[in-house]
């Protein structure tokens, strides 16, 4: 029972991939058909695929695309083609470090594989992909008894199937943990983009699984009323120390927690994990364009009003109450980081 998820942001069709656009959710469900790896990266930097997860794994779909392409069994020039595709996609958004994972992985497979390599990037794309949806089955149990019965669970941003494989990190663990009691789960609608409002609590609909929408400014009243046990949340990266990267909120949600006594579980798989950055600090955030929340009448060119609009934070280990993965969970990362977990 805890395996059901309803929505699917990624689907392989044998030669093309099927991407749900976000962008139009909940109003709208339509998948978008790509063939070359060039228009995935401008679905990514778009977001009409989003969360970290998901767009690493529509990273080496684009590879496989690109692969299919421009492979000749007779010159290597294919080679050039794809690895100037490969930039193209690595260029696409800088703090999901599930990105560059994942095209390391693709590139580590172009340089073993004899003869046409076609078939094993497609093959190594559909692996990650099934590998994800496993990691967060793991994860949502493994959460999920963490949990216990606890009552009331926030989360922040999109973190569920729309943002993985499927299933989802911390949407996972509040899917699994439902199914075993009904609790009462909130979603914060995560400006600006309002992942929550839009993707969140409609994702849970599709599964049947009610909820309740907070505006980001109504959090810490939430919080003071003894509504809120935990806040779930996922990330985009983790720093070796325990820092996380995640949508821009979330450390606001973790100062907010620690003063009110609620605890912050960060659950993400091991390919959200960068062992070789030190700390949070290190973190690219992205900034994206002020006209995602600049209302359009203050953007002539002469207007003395600008946004600042990054769209990550960084919450430091010290707030952090365990980080979940699929192979174990570490509680108070701030102790020790989180080298336990790499096994390379
Ligand atoms: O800008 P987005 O929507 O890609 O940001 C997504 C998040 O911050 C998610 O919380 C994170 O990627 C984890 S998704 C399992």
């Amino acid at each position: 029972m805890e395996q059901k998820f309803n929505v699917h942001a990624l689907v392989w069709q044998g030669q093309q991939l099927a991407v749900l656009d976000q962008r139009q959710l909940p109003e709208i469900v339509h998948y978008e058909l790509y063939v070359t790896a060039p228009d995935v990266a401008q679905a990514i930097k778009t977001m009409q695929v989003r969360g970290a997860p998901a767009i690493g794994i529509a990273a080496a779909y684009a590879v496989a695309l690109s692969v299919q392409q421009h492979y000749q069994p007779d010159n290597s020039v294919w080679r050039q083609q794809v690895a100037a595709e490969i930039k193209l996609l690595a260029a696409s958004r800088p703090t999901a470090v599930n990105l560059f994972w994942a095209l390391e992985l693709m590139q580590k497979k172009l340089t073993q594989v004899e003869g046409s390599p076609v078939e094993a990037v497609i093959q190594l794309a559909q692996d990650i992909h099934q590998q994800d949806i496993a990691a967060n089955l793991k994860m949502g149990a493994l959460g999920a008894d963490i949990l216990r019965d606890a009552q009331g669970l926030l989360t922040h941003c999109n973190a569920g199937a729309l943002a993985t494989g499927g299933y989802g990190t911390a949407l996972g663990v509040i899917r699994s943990a439902y199914q075993r009691q009904a609790r009462h789960i909130y979603a914060g609608e995560t400006r600006p983009w309002l992942q929550g409002a839009r993707l969140t609590v409609w994702e849970l609909a599709e599964d049947d699984i009610p909820s309740t929408l907070i505006a980001d400014s109504a959090a810490a009243m939430l919080m003071k009323s003894g509504q809120v046990d935990w806040i779930i949340v996922g990330a985009d990266r983790i720093a070796a120390n325990g820092d996380v990267a995640n949508k821009i909120g979330t450390y606001s949600l973790a100062v907010l927690a620690k003063y009110h006594g609620v605890k912050l579980m960060v659950v993400a798989p091991t390919s959200t994990i960068d062992f070789a950055m030190q700390s949070g600090d290190d973190i690219e955030i992205e900034q994206r364009a002020a006209n995602e929340f600049l209302p359009q009448c203050y953007a002539q060119a002469d207007s003395l009003i600008d946004a600042w609009n990054p769209v990550f934070d960084v919450t430091p280990a010290e707030l952090v109450s365990v980080i979940v993965t699929e192979r174990g969970a570490v509680f108070n990362p701030i102790d020790k980081g989180v080298g336990e977990l790499n096994n390379e």
